[in-house]
């Protein structure tokens, strides 16, 4: 059994996992998973959504318990941790996919929860602060300590909680895709963290989709698919596409599909002179057949722009024109009334109801639609779902199962078929593709260029630079509430989009 992991690499593991097994219910998420973690090394875990590289990882955490499966720690064979302070009792910490951090908290408080630093029974903050502060600046982070969490971005909460794993003196620290939500420069922040958290002799588990990130950050990886251990490997040993067939057991073509010719004709979508706290004089034209992109770094203010144009946030000044014809967006409802949607970045927080099923979420927005005299026709719902699972591959056993219970990928693509279900006129994706497997994505992409075809007007927000550039024909790029430019389709590059993000 033992020659089941690599023997070109000789380290001393810290931490072995043997033939994980863990089921819920009847589904068998992890049908004997081997992983290892060694000291100053980072393992890359890769597989598709849903293949459960969470649900290990949640398992190694304490999050849940294994169902079977034996657990190495410096040489101990230990029991199942109870919960996750066990875990982190002997030194291991997870930075979660969707982050779990008590909204209502300011940062500080956050950090320090359940762990206060108190002194004869009194929390000693000043400590406390300056402790943070010391890892902020190593981080290079800028927030307030006193603001709330849930002012946070998400790249934001990100940090914050990799500040937390940090203070607590983790010897093993997980980190389940910390970059989906961050852009270029953002990541390479982290990577420098990540680095220096190696010269501490920390190991880390580090899962992503982004597979560019893997030979900058990754030191060995292991690939399961469809809760399978599929083989432990050392980073120079695979090429890309030889880790993506061993993570989805087929080849994958072009990433992104060919570009449309655009003739700029007609325009679908005007916005003028648009401003408010967070934008100023905000002047763009969608165009029918084209996709558009936003870029820029957090804080650039894209979900921000968005959000006040479909009257979340109210605007100061500004003129909204679909087709030609001025329209008032007094609230995200009239604006989805009017056939404008915007399908968040955010899906835990407002995009899914995770206490619902697939079929449920997907039908929200097209009640209207499956319908009659008010009551909603049940067949004609669990129909649209059943579509709609079939065409985005979304991997479950049931139009009933809970979204909360879906890994992430899957639960963005139920976000995004919600969103094809509405049928709008023009659609606002933000951050599309967060958390969506290689194989996946491009059936996303498949999927926005159908309705862009269909004559819907599309945009794209995207942190994720190869994805802005492979499939949008004109980029606009923020800073600070700006538009600092417009990058038209050949002289799209990573460097022109970067040179006007900072
Ligand atoms: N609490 C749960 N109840 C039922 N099924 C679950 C639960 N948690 C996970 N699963 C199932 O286990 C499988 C593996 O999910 P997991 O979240 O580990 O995937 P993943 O590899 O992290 O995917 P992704 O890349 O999309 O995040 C999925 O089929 C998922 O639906
Ligand atoms: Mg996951």
């Amino acid at each position: 059994m033992e020659n089941i992991f690599n023997n070109q690499i000789k380290n001393q593991p810290l931490l072995i996992l043997k033939n994980i097994k863990k089921n819920f219910g009847n589904v068998n998420a992890l049908k004997g998973v081997y992983l290892r973690a060694f000291n100053g090394k980072v393992m890359g875990i890769l597989g598709e959504n849903g293949a459960g590289k969470s649900t290990l990882m949640n398992v190694l955490s304490g999050v849940i318990q294994k169902s079977s499966g034996e657990l190495i720690w410096n040489n101990k064979t230990l029991n199942n941790f109870k919960n996750v302070k066990e875990a982190e009792r002997i030194g291991i910490s997870i930075i979660h996919q969707e982050i779990a951090c008590f909204n209502d908290m300011n940062v500080l408080d956050n950090i320090y929860a359940g762990h206060e630093i108190s002194c004869l029974g009194f929390i000693n903050y000043s400590k406390q602060r300056k402790k943070v502060k010391e890892i902020f600046k190593l981080l290079r982070l800028e927030i307030d300590l006193g603001s709330m969490m849930n002012s946070l971005t998400i790249a934001e909460q990100q940090m914050v909680e990799i500040a937390k794993a940090i203070l607590r003196k983790s010897k093993l620290i997980i980190f389940d895709e910390p970059t989906s939500s961050l852009s270029k420069s953002e990541a390479e922040v982290l990577f420098e963290v990540i680095q220096k958290l190696k010269k501490e002799d920390i190991a880390i588990c580090y899962i992503s989709h982004k597979l560019e990130e893997i030979p900058i950050i990754c030191d060995f990886i292991t690939i399961i698919r469809d809760g399978n251990f599929i083989g432990e490997y050392t980073v120079n040993e695979l090429n890309e596409d030889e880790i993506i067939s061993k993570m989805v057991g087929r080849e994958i073509n072009e990433k992104y599909p060919l570009k449309d010719h655009i003739d700029n004709k007609e325009i679908i979508l005007e916005v003028e002179e648009l401003s408010n706290s967070f934008v100023k004089n905000i002047n763009f034209k969608l165009y029918k057949n084209e996709i558009l992109g936003f870029s820029g770094l957090v804080g650039a203010q894209r979900t921000e722009l968005f959000k006040s144009l479909i009257g979340f946030y109210p605007i100061t000044t500004g003129k909204v024109l679909l087709n030609n014809k001025q329209v008032y967006l007094k609230s995200v409802g009239s604006s989805i009334k009017k056939g404008i949607y915007y399908v968040t970045e955010d899906r835990k927080n407002d995009g899914l109801l995770l206490n619902e099923s697939i079929r449920k979420n997907i039908s929200l927005s097209s009640l209207d639609k499956i319908s009659r005299f008010g009551f909603i026709d049940f067949s004609k719902e669990k129909k649209l779902a059943r579509n709609y699972i079939k065409k985005m591959s979304i991997k479950t056993l049931s139009p009933e199962t809970f979204v909360g219970t879906m890994s992430g990928g899957n639960q963005q693509k139920v976000l995004l078929a919600k969103a094809f279900a509405a049928e709008p006129k023009i659609m606002i994706f933000d951050e599309p593709t967060r958390g969506v497997d290689v194989g996946s994505r491009r059936e996303i992409y498949d999927l926005i260029y159908e309705a862009k075809r269909n004559g819907i007007g599309v945009i794209v927000i995207s942190s994720d630079l190869p994805e802005v550039i492979g499939l949008c024909n004109r980029v606009m790029v923020m800073k600070s509430g700006k538009i600092t430019n417009i990058i038209n389709g050949d002289s799209l590059s990573p460097d022109e989009i970067m040179k006007y993000s900072i």
